[in-house]
């Protein structure tokens, strides 16, 4: 049998790096697109080049999802199977500082790649994954969040996911296309973006721990987030291309954390023994061994409209996906600790 090819948008970011492996393990032909950038992005990628079971069948191409030429030429070029739309600007804070770049990427380019489909004529022969994400649902009130759940999005980045999952659904029904919309809750990875909180505060304490950083400083401490990993997730939109019917799911563990609890999980981990005093933009964290404050807050961390509460509700992936998460958040906690001292 022929091995499947799949096209993958994004394949420089985490989500990307895992799925690339995931795929490469199914002796599917993975087919990534980056972006061109002044200095390398392929970082997370660079080991599969390295692995010599890997290397043939991974290709890297350049593409973005701003330019609609090149998504033609690249689906063209490939004739894929499957298609993975994971290229986003993916950060709430920063898409409220560039609003206009994220909607062109993250809506915009969703449309443009179902666009390049539907012109190649490739709708009854190609599946569209399109990720989607849990800002979408941003101010709701539910307990848990699933397929169900109104989106209210709250970000330029969550209306501009809001686009492209209501595209993706219509070329569905309009079109007859195999196109699925994950709705995944955070994920996170020892390769998670330093920007992100997780990653930020495992890098911060381990830095603070070895005597090269001297404070760690966040936003606000009291958000939740059910987080889950990234190796986990990337199965799960890998078994969404593969039933019998395109549909949309949520993907999440059902257990929401604050920022602060996620502190005090990882800090314990490191031996810290921490005190948390103040409150609001003057609370902070000081070591108690040494009497040195090691967690402030800071303005510039906060957002203008925040998601307070997220908790997802996939009962659905488990029930037709076979699909649940193996990965704890003490076992992610653990992993991302032990990445960030070995690197
Ligand atoms: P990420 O690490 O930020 O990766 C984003 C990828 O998109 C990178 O490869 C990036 O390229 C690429 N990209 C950005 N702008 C592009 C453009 N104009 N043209 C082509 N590629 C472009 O994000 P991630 O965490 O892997 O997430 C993957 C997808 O899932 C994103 O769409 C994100 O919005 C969504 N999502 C993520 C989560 C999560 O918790 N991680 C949850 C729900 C949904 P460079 O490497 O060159 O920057
Ligand atoms: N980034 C960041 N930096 N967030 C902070 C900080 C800080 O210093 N301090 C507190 N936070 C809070 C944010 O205000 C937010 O409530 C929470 O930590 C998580 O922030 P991020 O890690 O940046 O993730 P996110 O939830 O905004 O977005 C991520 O998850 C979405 C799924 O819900 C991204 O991966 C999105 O692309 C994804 O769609």
């Amino acid at each position: 049998m022929k091995n499947k090819k799949a096209l993958i948008f994004g394949v420089t970011g985490q989500d990307g790096a895992y799925l690339s492996k995931f795929l490469l393990k199914k002796k599917y032909i993975v087919y990534g697109v980056k972006r061109r950038s002044s200095i390398m992005n392929t970082q997370r990628v660079d080991d599969i080049y390295k692995d010599i079971n890997y290397k043939s069948n991974f290709v890297l191409l350049y593409g973005d999802l701003t330019d609609a030429s090149s998504i033609l030429n690249l689906i063209k070029k490939v004739n894929p199977n499957e298609i993975y739309n994971l290229a986003a600007q993916s950060h709430v804070k920063v898409s409220f500082e560039v609003p206009e770049y994220s909607a062109d990427v993250n809506g915009l380019g969703t449309l443009r790649i179902l666009e390049a489909i539907r012109s190649l004529n490739l709708e009854k022969k190609v599946k569209f994954y399109q990720a989607g994400t849990s800002e979408m649902f941003g101010s709701t009130k539910k307990k848990f969040q699933n397929e169900k759940t109104n989106f209210h999005p709250v970000s330029p980045y969550g209306v501009s996911k809001c686009f492209a999952h209501w595209i993706t659904k219509n070329y569905r029904d309009a079109y007859g296309m195999y196109a699925c919309n994950g709705i995944l809750f955070n994920h996170e990875s020892p390769i998670r973006g330093e920007t992100f909180v997780t990653k930020k505060i495992i890098q911060g304490l381990v830095r603070i721990k070895q005597g090269s950083q001297k404070k760690l400083f966040l936003g606000n401490l009291y958000s939740k987030r059910d987080w889950g990993h990234a190796r986990d997730y990337v199965e799960a939109m890998w078994k969404m291309l593969q039933q019998k019917r395109p549909d949309d799911y949520v993907i999440g563990t059902g257990k929401t954390f604050t920022i602060k609890d996620f502190v005090n999980r990882a800090a314990k981990k490191m031996n810290f023994n921490i005190r948390w005093t103040g409150v609001g933009i003057k609370e902070k964290a000081v070591n108690i061994d040494n009497k040195k404050i090691i967690i402030e807050c800071k303005n510039r961390y906060f957002r203008p409209l925040e998601v307070d509460y997220l908790k997802g509700d996939a009962s659905k992936a488990k029930k037709i996906l076979k699909w649940v998460p193996k990965i704890s958040i003490d076992d992610l906690i653990d992993e991302m600790i032990q990445h960030e001292l070995e690197n």
